[in-house]
Parts: C-alpha cells; sequence; structure tokens
C-alpha cells in the first residue's frame, strides 16, 4: 500500500479536523500515512519517500485568493517539494458565498499538476463545516488510487 503524506494548512481547525479525518480512514486500511501542519515543514523534498501527498488548505482573501497562511511558503516553494510522477490529491474548506470558492484548492492542484504529479481524483471542497461523510466518501475514493 502507498506511503502517504498529508500536508495542511488551517487557522481556525477546518481543514485541520478534515486531515485527521482522512488520516484515521486511510490509517483504519492500513494504509502507512503520516500527518503533517505546513507550518512545521519545508516544501525542500517533502515527497522523499512519500507515494502519495495530499495537499489541503482553506481559502482566505475577498478580492483576490490566498492560500492559508502557514501553506503559502509551501505553494511558493511547491517545485522543490518532488511532486513529479508522485500520486497527488487536494482538499479544503471553504465558504461558497465567497466569489472564489475554494480558490486555494484550484490553485494548488493546478500548481501540482503543472509540476508533474499525478492528480488521482477531484479535489475536495467542503463549504462550511467540516463534513465526516463528504470526508469519508473522497477519503475512500482516494483510497482506491493508492
Ligand atoms: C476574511 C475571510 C476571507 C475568506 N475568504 C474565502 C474565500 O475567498 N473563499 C472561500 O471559499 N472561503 C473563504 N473564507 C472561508 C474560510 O476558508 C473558511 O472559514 C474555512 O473553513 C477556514 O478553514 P480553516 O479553519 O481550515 O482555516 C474566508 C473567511 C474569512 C474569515
Amino acid at each position: 500500500m502507498a506511503k502517504t503524506l498529508i500536508v495542511y494548512g488551517s487557522t481556525t481547525g477546518n481543514t485541520e479536523s478534515v486531515a485527521e479525518t482522512i488520516q484515521k480512514i486511510l490509517a483504519e486500511q492500513n494504509v502507512d500515512v503520516d500527518l503533517q501542519n505546513a507550518a512545521d515543514i519545508q516544501a525542500q523534498d517533502l515527497a522523499n519517500g512519500y507515494d502519495a501527498v495530499l495537499l489541503g488548505s482553506s481559502t482566505w482573501g475577498d478580492e483576490e485568493i490566498e492560500l492559508q497562511d502557514d501553506f503559502i511558503p509551501l505553494y511558493e516553494s511547491l517545485e522543490q517539494a518532488g511532486l513529479k510522477g508522485k500520486k497527488v490529491a487536494v482538499f479544503g474548506c471553504g465558504d461558497s458565498s465567497y466569489t472564489h470558492f475554494c480558490g486555494a484548492v484550484d490553485a494548488i492542484e493546478q500548481k501540482a499538476e503543472q509540476l508533474g504529479a499525478d492528480i488521482i481524483v477531484g479535489s475536495l471542497k467542503i463549504d462550511g463545516d467540516p463534513d465526516d461523510d463528504e470526508t469519508a466518501q473522497w477519503a475512500k475514493e482516494v483510497l482506491s488510487h493508492l
């Protein structure tokens, strides 16, 4: 089973909670999975030793899309992370009352794809509070590609 890394950026804990749910579901299926807060890691060689990387960020800003604060340095150095050829999927929390609903998720997915990542499933965009059922569904879809 693929060794998987989950990295999330979360300000009020919503995307963190989603990341933890994903970790739990993958671990229950015996996936070797590590969970990291973007605040605690560097982009350099991030994906080394992993087959799959799940990236999560909430969206901020209003007129413009802003990634979650801790995720910005990682996004800006993503080319150093070694995502080429890795299985990647992106998730995040947002609020559909904003113009760019989960814009950070789209931006990360687009950049990962440009860097040669293999996007294994469409992104998970949570509107409002973390939704365990929606997250579990998505995690199972991810699982089927690991
Ligand atoms: C000032 C502000 C700006 C926001 N901008 C956006 C946005 O552009 N798009 C979006 O989908 N959500 C936006 N949100 C909603 C947050 O992304 C949402 O509350 C999310 O659940 C926060 O997740 P976190 O706790 O993981 O950081 C914004 C929230 C605030 C307070």
